[in-house]
């Protein structure tokens, strides 16, 4: 009784096992035959440094190429750009062209001009930027009060309206903010990307301005403010 039970639930998969390993021979030596639940080989999750889509034998050349263009960890290729479909979004993946130098200091303040036009929308950007990563040490409106100054007994780092940084040009916050100043500011650039450095630059400028965007405040700010916004339309 029992034998025969036993006999009876063994019997459809015996009869699987005997297709399965029949039709996985075929005549080609060099296919790995036929494959059962591909994508248990094959897996369709994007995981790290997997190149997938390689063969189109598989997947067929349109998904193969859809998924060639799908994102993983792997590195891009040296001196690529991401290109972001937007142009003005792509610029902003360009190489910074001002190097951690004095003169790359310089240079940057004489020539490198925000691409984002300061609305207030960016500014408001910028302020939640700024509250994360430098309000502790600059204080919340930029006179270098930050806790980590008033109870650490931190150097205070002057005020960004006070005589030494109220005409610092955008281009030398951008590169500060980028590569760090002296050693008591660190460099922001793995924290924060392009974008984000250049838009907690105009919340400095805007702080520079005693709260105000520039052009928007009195006739003495005007008058300064046209014209740094008139060298960063030309240099656009
Ligand atoms: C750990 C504290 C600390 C943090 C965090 C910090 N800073 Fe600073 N920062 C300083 C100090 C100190 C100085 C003065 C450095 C000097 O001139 O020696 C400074 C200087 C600066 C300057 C003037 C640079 C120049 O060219 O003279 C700017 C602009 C600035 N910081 C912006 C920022 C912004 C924006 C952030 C956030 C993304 C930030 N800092 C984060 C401490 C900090």
């Amino acid at each position: 009784m029992l034998s025969m039970k036993s006999k009876i639930t063994l019997a459809p998969f015996a009869a699987f096992g005997a297709v399965a390993l029949l039709a996985g021979c075929v005549g080609d030596a060099d296919s790995p035959g036929l494959e059962y639940m591909p994508d248990m080989y094959r897996s369709p999750a994007i995981e790290a440094y997997v190149d997938y889509g390689q063969d189109p034998y598989y997947f067929g050349d349109s998904l193969a190429g859809a998924q060639r263009a799908t994102p993983s960890a792997r590195l891009p290729v040296e001196g690529t750009i991401v290109f972001a479909g937007r142009e003005q979004d792509a610029a902003l993946n360009f190489p910074d062209p001002y190097p951690n130098t004095p003169e790359g200091y310089e240079a940057s303040g004489l020539n490198l001009h925000s691409p984002i036009p300061m609305t207030q929308a960016t500014v408001d950007e910028g302020k939640v930027i700024y509250e994360k990563f430098c309000q502790h040490c600059h204080g919340a409106k930029g006179k270098g009060d930050g806790q980590v100054v008033a109870k650490g007994g931190y150097p205070p780092p002057p005020a960004y309206d006070g005589p030494q940084l109220k005409d610092l040009p955008e281009g030398k916050v951008f590169h500060s903010i980028t590569y760090g100043r002296n050693v008591a500011m660190g460099a922001h650039a793995s924290q924060l990307n392009t974008k984000e450095r250049w838009l907690v630059t105009q919340y400095v400028k805007f702080l520079q301005h005693g709260g105000q965007i520039p052009g928007q405040g009195t006739a003495a700010q005007d008058s300064t403010a046209t014209a740094t916004d008139s060298t960063a339309t030309q240099a656009k």
